[in-house]
C-alpha cells in the first residue's frame, strides 16, 4: 500500500475486549468484578457486568460485543474503521493475587496475539486490522521479575504494540518508586503505555440521587487519570524516563486545562518547587492523548496544550508563544489519536451508527485550526506512526 494511503486510514486506539478466557473468569466469580446472568421479564437470560465500585446490583448489560472478535470487526466495518489497537477492558488483573495475575497476564497476552494475528488484513494493504495492548500483572506484592517477564513477552509478540495499565501500580499508584524498573524496561522496549481509569474518585462526591453511571464515567474516570498522571509527573518519572510514551484515555481528563494551575502550585510549593527539571507544562506536552472527548472545542484545546513542550523546557529560548492558534493546534494534533471506547457506550435505541463514534469523528472534523492533514493524522496517521503499524 502506498504510504500516502496509510496516512488516510481510520485507526481506533481506544477499543476494548474481554477475551474469552477473561470472560470465563468473570463468570466464575461471586463478587465484583463479575458477569452474572439475570432473567429478563420475558424469561430470557440477561448477562450483566458488575465492575465499578458502588455499582447498582443490576450492573450494565454485557454481550458478545465484549468478547466476540466478529462483533468487533462488524463494528469496525459499520463505522469505516480500518485498524483497531485493542486493549483488555478494566479492571484488568487488579483484583487477583500475584501468581494468578502473572499467569493470566502471560496467557491473555498470547490470546490477544492470536486474536490479532489471525485477523483479516486491511484491503489493499498488508497490515492486519487488529493490533493489541498487552497486560502486566500490576498488583500488590507482585515481583519485579514477573513484571519484567511480561514486558519482555509483550515486546516479543509481533501484534502487541504497547500495554494498557490502570492507575493502581503495585498498590501505591503510578508515582511509586518501586515501578522504576518497570518504566525502565518499557522505555527500553519502546512500548506505548495506554493509561486508563477504573476506580474513579470518592463516590461520596456523587450525592444520593440516582444518576445511573453518568457521574463516575463522565467525571470520576477522567479525574482519576488526571490525578494519577499529575502524581507521576510531580514524582519526576518523566525526568528519569524521558522517552516513555504515555497515551492517556479520554484526552487526559482535566490535565490539559489544569496544567498551568498545576505549574503555578508547584513553583509556589517549598516541598516540590525544585524537584523537577522543567515546568509542569513541559511534561504535559510530552504525553499522547486519545481524541475521545466528543467535542471540537475540547479536542482543539487539548491539542493547544500539547504544543507547549518546547516552550516550557528549562533553558529553551522560546519563552513566549507568538504562534497562531492554527500553528499551535497543528503541532499538538500530532500527539492525538481517534478512539471509540467500544464496546462501552452502545446506543440506547437502535441506530445505524453509534453516536459515541459519530460524535468523535465529527468533532475531529470540526476542530478550529486543524488542517486536513492534521485531521488525517488524528484519524489514523499519528497512530500508524506511533505504533509502527506499517511494520508487521
Ligand atoms: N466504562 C468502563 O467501565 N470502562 C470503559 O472503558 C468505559 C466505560
Ligand atoms: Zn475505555
Amino acid at each position: 500500500m502506498a504510504s500516502s494511503k496509510l496516512t488516510k486510514l481510520l485507526v481506533d486506539v481506544h477499543s476494548h475486549v474481554y477475551l474469552p478466557r477473561y470472560t470465563a473468569l468473570l463468570r466464575s466469580r461471586s463478587n465484583a468484578p463479575l458477569i452474572k446472568t439475570l432473567t429478563n421479564p420475558d424469561g430470557k437470560p440477561d448477562d450483566r457486568l458488575l465492575i465499578l465500585a458502588d455499582e447498582p446490583s443490576t450492573g450494565r448489560p454485557v454481550g458478545p460485543q465484549y468478547w466476540d472478535r466478529d462483533e468487533k470487526l462488524k463494528f469496525m466495518d459499520k463505522h469505516g474503521i480500518d485498524v483497531t489497537v485493542v486493549s483488555t477492558a478494566n479492571p484488568w488483573l487488579d483484583f487477583l493475587p500475584p501468581p494468578e495475575a502473572h499467569k493470566l497476564a502471560l496467557e491473555l497476552n498470547e490470546d490477544l496475539e492470536q486474536y490479532c494475528s489471525t485477523s483479516p488484513k486491511v484491503v489493499d494493504a498488508q497490515i492486519p486490522r487488529l493490533f493489541g495492548f498487552g497486560l502486566l500483572p500490576l498488583v500488590p506484592n507482585v515481583s519485579v521479575d514477573a513484571l519484567l517477564q511480561s514486558i519482555k513477552q509483550i515486546a516479543q509478540l509481533p501484534h502487541l504494540r504497547g500495554l494498557i495499565m490502570g492507575t493502581m501500580g503495585v498498590g501505591k499508584g503510578l508515582d511509586d518508586e518501586a515501578l522504576d524498573p518497570v518504566w525502565a524496561a518499557i522505555e527500553e522496549a519502546g512500548l506505548v503505555i495506554f493509561v486508563h481509569p477504573h476506580y474513579g474518585v470518592d463516590a461520596k462526591a456523587w450525592g444520593e440521587r440516582d444518576n445511573g453511571h453518568v457521574l463516575p464515567l463522565a467525571l470520576g474516570f477522567p479525574f482519576e487519570t488526571t490525578t494519577a498522571i499529575t502524581r507521576l509527573i510531580i514524582s519526576g518519572v518523566l525526568d528519569r524516563f524521558p522517552n516513555l510514551k504515555l497515551l492517556l484515555a479520554h484526552s487526559g481528563g482535566a490535565l490539559p486545562i489544569l496544567s498551568s494551575r498545576l505549574s503555578s502550585c508547584i513553583v509556589h510549593d517549598p516541598v516540590v518547587a525544585s524537584r523537577l527539571k522543567h515546568d509542569a507544562r513541559y511534561y504535559v506536552g510530552k504525553l499522547y492523548l486519545d481524541a475521545v472527548s466528543y467535542g471540537p472545542e475540547e479536542m482543539g484545546y487539548a491539542s493547544e496544550s500539547l504544543a507547549r513542550a518546547s516552550r516550557y523546557q528549562t533553558g529553551s529560548q522560546e519563552t513566549a508563544s507568538h504562534s497562531s492558534l492554527a500553528v499551535k493546534r497543528s503541532l499538538g494534533s500530532k500527539r492525538m489519536m481517534f478512539g471509540t471506547d467500544h464496546p462501552f457506550f452502545p446506543p440506547l435505541s437502535s441506530t445505524e451508527k453509534w453516536k459515541s463514534v459519530v460524535e468523535n469523528l465529527q468533532a475531529i472534523e470540526d476542530v478550529q485550526g486543524w488542517s486536513e492533514e492534521d485531521k488525517d493524522g488524528v484519524r489514523g496517521g499519528n497512530a500508524v506512526e506511533l505504533f509502527n503499524l506499517n511494520i508487521s
